[in-house]
């Protein structure tokens, strides 16, 4: 590990390199860089850089690389997993500042990127040219296509159009010593040596600090609607997943939300849900060419889930109104921050094991006294488990003994059915001794030996993703 300090030289080279105002080390402006939005969890580093470009990407990393300071690289700091937070203290990075859409290319229906750019203000560009860039975070308004790519981000369209690394095709790699490496580009087909694209995307920073990404953008469909189906119970809503999916029309968004996760969602909003008494729900977005188009699939769908035993069935296709629904699920896990002390557990399943998953995560919480409330992308077999302190804990470290045992409870019931350990937040430092749980020894290596060879001297992100 590296161990070199920030010093008063570093400090002034660093200055030199990317300007005065954009290196700081006081207190007060490093404090929102010592954490992402992992609960309990921050560390402070020794200063933040925040360089412009790739030449100062480059420049900042071969100075730290000198001096042997370990450089954590951060986008927006929205993960779940700590892998923007720097355990290891040295320099934090920051690609904020890298932030333009460079290019919106009809032709080859791609878009070039800074890392830094806001992943909604992408959808909207394109849009603007009817294109669309489909990975779609729960985070959009606010994370970046950087962390995206880091974290290999999947979010609520994931059950039709795949994770991020299936509309990456190029990126510029600036490695732990400065080098700078373009990988992929505009082809959509590249038999050509290795996948080095694919090797960093989800690599959480540790393999190289990304300054620029050719992403793929497809046509913007015209029509969209939603369908919003309450069940009496959680494990009937999970089956109605199953019977959504084999319904036939392939849904846009398929998710699984417990009322009470709809209620966090609703309580920061500020707003009221339909059917609050519901005890889980199922909210299916269907996209196409024509509203008619939409309005069959959703029918379809629909009348799959009222066999499976929806209560009922509600359809909105009026944009503000399921703008209103879709908002108060994206601001589920602000609310479960805001209001509860919980550790979230990205499982994911092979998605017809999602049944299973809820009743041997619900099981999981009540074996350690704690409450469980799971919501996500059910369609992907990807659920976001959370285990929330109750007044069993007296204590703080009763909470965290209940939370830990309970969470490796989750993550080992998830890979007996076939599963992993993180969906789409990534291992960063929350999940890393769960690591061998999921990979063998041999696996392992082999990751650390691929990591080696990126950065030989373990420079960049150390602490993470390894166990
Ligand atoms: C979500 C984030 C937490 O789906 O992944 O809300
Ligand atoms: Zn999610």
């Amino acid at each position: 590990m590296p161990e070199g300090r920030v010093d008063h030289a570093l400090l002034r080279r660093l200055a030199e390199a990317v300007g005065t105002e954009h290196v700081f080390a006081d207190r007060e402006r490093v404090e929102p860089y010592t954490h992402d939005e992992t609960q309990g969890l921050s560390a402070w580093p020794e200063a933040v850089v925040l360089p412009a470009d790739t030449a100062e990407v480059s420049a900042v990393l071969r100075l730290a690389y000198e001096a042997g300071v370990p450089v954590t690289p951060r986008g927006a700091g929205t993960g779940k997993s700590g892998a923007a937070v720097p355990t290891h203290g040295g320099l934090v990075l920051s690609l904020a500042r890298l932030n333009r859409i460079l290019e919106i290319d009809r032709e080859n229906g791609f878009a070039v990127v800074e890392p830094g750019v806001i992943t909604e203000d992408l959808q909207n560009a394109a849009a603007e040219q009817g294109l669309f860039y489909a990975p779609d975070p729960a985070s959009r308004g606010s994370c970046h296509l950087g962390g995206n790519i880091q974290t290999n981000a999947g979010g609520l369209r994931a059950v039709k159009y795949g994770v991020t690394a299936d509309h990456v095709f190029g990126l510029t790699l600036v490695l732990a010593d400065g080098s700078v490496i373009p990988a992929g580009g505009k082809n959509r087909k590249d038999s050509s040596g290795y996948g080095l694209v694919r090797l960093v995307v989800g690599s959480e920073g540790t393999l190289a600090v990304v300054t620029r990404a050719v992403l793929r953008l497809l046509p913007l469909p015209k029509s969209r609607g939603l369908l919003l189906a309450p069940f009496a119970s959680l494990p009937a809503a999970a089956g109605g997943v199953e019977a959504a999916l084999c319904s036939g029309p392939t849904p846009s968004a398929l998710e699984l939300v417990e009322g009470r996760a709809f209620g966090f969602g609703a309580r920061i909003k500020e707003t009221a849900f339909p059917f609050p008494d519901a005890e889980a729900h199922l909210l299916v977005e269907a996209d196409g060419e024509t509203p008619e188009a939409v309005a069959a699939d959703l029918e379809r769908i629909g009348a799959a889930l009222l066999d499976a035993g929806a209560i009922d069935v509600l359809t909105a296709t009026e944009r503000r109104r399921m703008e209103e629904l879709w908002a108060v699920r994206r601001a589920i896990a602000e609310g479960l921050k805001a209001y509860t002390t919980y550790s979230g557990v990205d499982s994911v399943v092979p998605r017809a094991r999602i049944t299973d998953l809820v009743r041997l995560a619900r099981a999981a919480g009540a074996k350690h006294g704690l409450d469980v409330v799971s919501y996500g992308h059910a369609g992907d077999g990807n659920l976001h488990v959370n285990l929330l302190r109750t007044e069993r804990q007296k204590t703080d470290a009763e909470w965290r003994a209940a939370a830990d045992a309970a969470h490796e409870d989750v993550v080992r019931a998830a890979l007996s059915l076939g599963g992993s350990i993180s969906g789409e937040h990534g291992i960063g430092v929350k999940e890393r001794r769960l690591l061998p749980l999921r990979h063998t020894p041999e696996a392992i290596g082999l990751m650390q030996r691929i990591k080696a060879a990126f950065d030989p001297k373990g420079m960049l992100n150390p602490g993470k993703v390894f166990p």
